[in-house]
Formats: structure tokens, C-alpha cells, sequence
């Protein structure tokens, strides 16, 4: 064996452990789109990222690559090198189990990823949100409800960093209490600050959710309670609203 090869063996040994992280398991409406996001280690934020989709790693085919114009409708992907994060989204999903992996490429050697599986489901999925996409304002709390159909434990994980049980704890310095009920569990991130926004997932037993967060700052509130065609503004009290809970 060759010197360089050794190393070249050594280096993918130790950069092929954890240098992606994304879901393990997440349940969907069939026919509903989904996003998920694959955090990957920075040196790799200029390669070439794809979805491939299949059980088998060597077998599975390209669903989706970053260096490729996206033509399907059921694909796309993006990827925030800021955040050393891509996302990949998949729409209409199928009834039944389908297996995907993030993968990043690598020009002289085995490509790195990490194994996923969607759970398309015509009932209940098994952890819900109402929206993935969620915004809150600086300084705010916010809450977003979790809700669920099987037993076991509950967590609200940010991506890459640490998660929050029932137990109230910090993540990047935000306060995260969780309240919980039969089938929902609460969440409220407090005094949110710009590092609170990221990729995030509510867990329960062995399914995730992930919820994309954006921390803006709120806009001032206008004085004026007639709107532009001299109509004065109704504002309902919605009580059906299903997300809110006190
Ligand atoms: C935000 O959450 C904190 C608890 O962490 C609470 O004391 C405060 O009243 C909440 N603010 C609002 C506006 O609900």
C-alpha cells in the first residue's frame, strides 16, 4: 500500500463519520411536500450536494443535484453555505415507505451521506406541524405546536446543536420550555435573538419533524386603524385557531 493511499484511507476514515446529519425518520401526508435539511461539515461547503434516492446506497439513483438545472416539479434543492446546510424538498409524496440519502460529492473518493426514510401515510402522520416554515421576532417568544399519535420520548432538537426534553434548557442561549398534552406538545422559544433561527425538529419516539425558524425584527406598528380604501380594520379574534394554546 501505498503512502498516499494510506492517508487518502485514513482521511476518508475519519471524514466519513458524522459529516452529515439530517433526519432518520419522518412521517407525511401522502401526496404532501416535504423539506429536509442535511447540515454537512464546512469543508465542504463548495462541493456539488444531491438527493439520492433508493435503499441500497450503490444502487440508489439521483434524484436531484445542486450543479444541475432543476427541471422535475418533484425535486428541488438549495444550499446555504452560510449555514453549511442544503436543503431538499420533495413534493406529492408516495403512500409508503420511500429511502433517500444526502449526499455530498467528493472528487477522489467515496461521496459522503447519510441515510433517510420518508413515511408517506394516508392517515395521521406520526409528528406534525402546521407549517415547516415559521417566523418569530427578536426579542418575542414564539410556540409551535408539535402534534402526535405514538408513545415515547419528546424532544425539540436544533440541527447540529443540542435538544430540550420536558426539562426547560437553552438552546444557543434561547430559552425552550415544552408543555405537553395527549396528542400535541407545545414548544416556546424565549426572547428569541438572530442566532435562535435555523433548522430545528420536533421528536417523538423514533420520528422527527424538522421546522425551519426565521428571526426577524417586528415591524412598527402602524397608528392608523383605517386601511387605504377608508374601511376601518376588523381584527377577529379567531378561537378556533388550533395552533394557539396557553
Ligand atoms: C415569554 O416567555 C417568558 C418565559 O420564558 C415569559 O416570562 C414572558 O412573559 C413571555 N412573554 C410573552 C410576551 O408571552
Amino acid at each position: 500500500m501505498t503512502l498516499t493511499l494510506s492517508i487518502l484511507l485514513i482521511l476518508t476514515g475519519i471524514t466519513g463519520i458524522h459529516s452529515i446529519t439530517t433526519v432518520d425518520k419522518v412521517s407525511v401526508k401522502a401526496g404532501a411536500s416535504i423539506s429536509i435539511p442535511c447540515l454537512y461539515s464546512s469543508q465542504y461547503r463548495n462541493h456539488v450536494k444531491y438527493l439520492c434516492a433508493g435503499y441500497y446506497w450503490p444502487t440508489c439513483s439521483y434524484a436531484i443535484k445542486t450543479n444541475q438545472r432543476q427541471s422535475s416539479g418533484k425535486y428541488s434543492i438549495s444550499d446555504d453555505k452560510t449555514q453549511n446546510i442544503f436543503i431538499v424538498t420533495i413534493k406529492h409524496l408516495a403512500d409508503g415507505n420511500t429511502h433517500y440519502w444526502c449526499a455530498v460529492e467528493i472528487d477522489q473518493g467515496p461521496d459522503v451521506r447519510q441515510y433517510f426514510q420518508l413515511f408517506g401515510t394516508r392517515g395521521e402522520p406520526r409528528v406534525k406541524v402546521a407549517q415547516q416554515e415559521v417566523t418569530g421576532y427578536n426579542g418575542e417568544n414564539i410556540t409551535i405546536n408539535c402534534q402526535f399519535t405514538d408513545p415515547g420520548k419528546l424532544k425539540w432538537c436544533k440541527l447540529g446543536r443540542t435538544c430540550v426534553t420536558e426539562k426547560p434548557g437553552l438552546i444557543d442561549g434561547t430559552k425552550v420550555s415544552i408543555k405537553s398534552n395527549s396528542d400535541v406538545f407545545s414548544v416556546t422559544m424565549s426572547g428569541l435573538r438572530p442566532e435562535s433561527a435555523g433548522w430545528y425538529w420536533c421528536v417523538k419516539g423514533d420520528f422527527q419533524m424538522p421546522v425551519h425558524l426565521t428571526v426577524t425584527e417586528k415591524p412598527t406598528a402602524t397608528p392608523d386603524p383605517v386601511t387605504a380604501d377608508g374601511k376601518m380594520t376588523t381584527v377577529n379574534d379567531e378561537p378556533n385557531r388550533s395552533e394557539s394554546f396557553h
